[in-house]
């Protein structure tokens, strides 16, 4: 399978938060923050598979700072790593007040981890990632560790059900 470049599925999504979205004051809920950011991994690794695609796992979400009704709320994303079937991406999500003139602040980073599925639901491999930049390989490395880290923490399980 041909390989594909990290900047060949990155994606951006954007919306301003409701106050539907918040709790009575003004605290966008986590969630609703956290479905956008799956909805922008899911993009990322469709774009990169082209099949369907479920979430797997999420690691290191963080909160960095809180978002208030009123932001634009921007969710980037891009992949990390591949595996056979599995993908990681990296999403961060930054919101900017358009009264303010202020740079956009990063509010929450997270890393989701993607499985492409075939027409039968089952795991279908994906391409390989085309790494162009030293920074991407660096990432590309860490994103490897999580992977084998898993799938360590996976082998030992199945060991212990035996
Ligand atoms: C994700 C899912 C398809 C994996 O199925 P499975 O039978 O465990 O398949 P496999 O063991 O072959 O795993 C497939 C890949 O996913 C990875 N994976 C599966 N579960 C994972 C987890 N919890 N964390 C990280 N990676 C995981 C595996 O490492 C493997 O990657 P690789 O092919 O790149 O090596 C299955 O667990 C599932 O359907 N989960 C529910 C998904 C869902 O409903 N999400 C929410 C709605 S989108």
């Amino acid at each position: 399978m041909e390989g594909k470049t990290i900047a060949h599925s990155r994606a951006v999504m954007s919306q301003i938060v409701l106050p539907s979205q918040a709790n009575p004051a003004g605290n966008v809920h986590g969630g609703e923050i956290m479905k956008m950011m799956d909805n922008t991994a899911y993009v990322v690794a469709a774009r990169h598979a082209r099949t369907n695609i479920v979430t797997a796992r999420v690691d290191e979400l963080q909160f960095h700072t809180p978002i208030y009704v009123g932001a634009l709320v921007t969710c980037r994303g891009e992949l990390v790593y591949v595996g056979r079937t599995s993908m990681e991406v990296f999403v961060t999500v930054e919101a900017e007040y358009l009264q303010q003139e202020k740079p956009p602040e990063i509010a929450l980073t997270a890393y989701f981890t993607m499985v492409a599925l075939d027409d039968n639901g089952v795991p279908c491999p994906v391409p390989p990632l085309i790494l162009t930049t030293g920074e991407e390989e660096e990432r590309y490395n860490m994103g490897r560790q999580r992977y084998l880290r898993y799938k360590s923490s996976q082998r030992k399980q199945e060991n212990a059900e035996k």
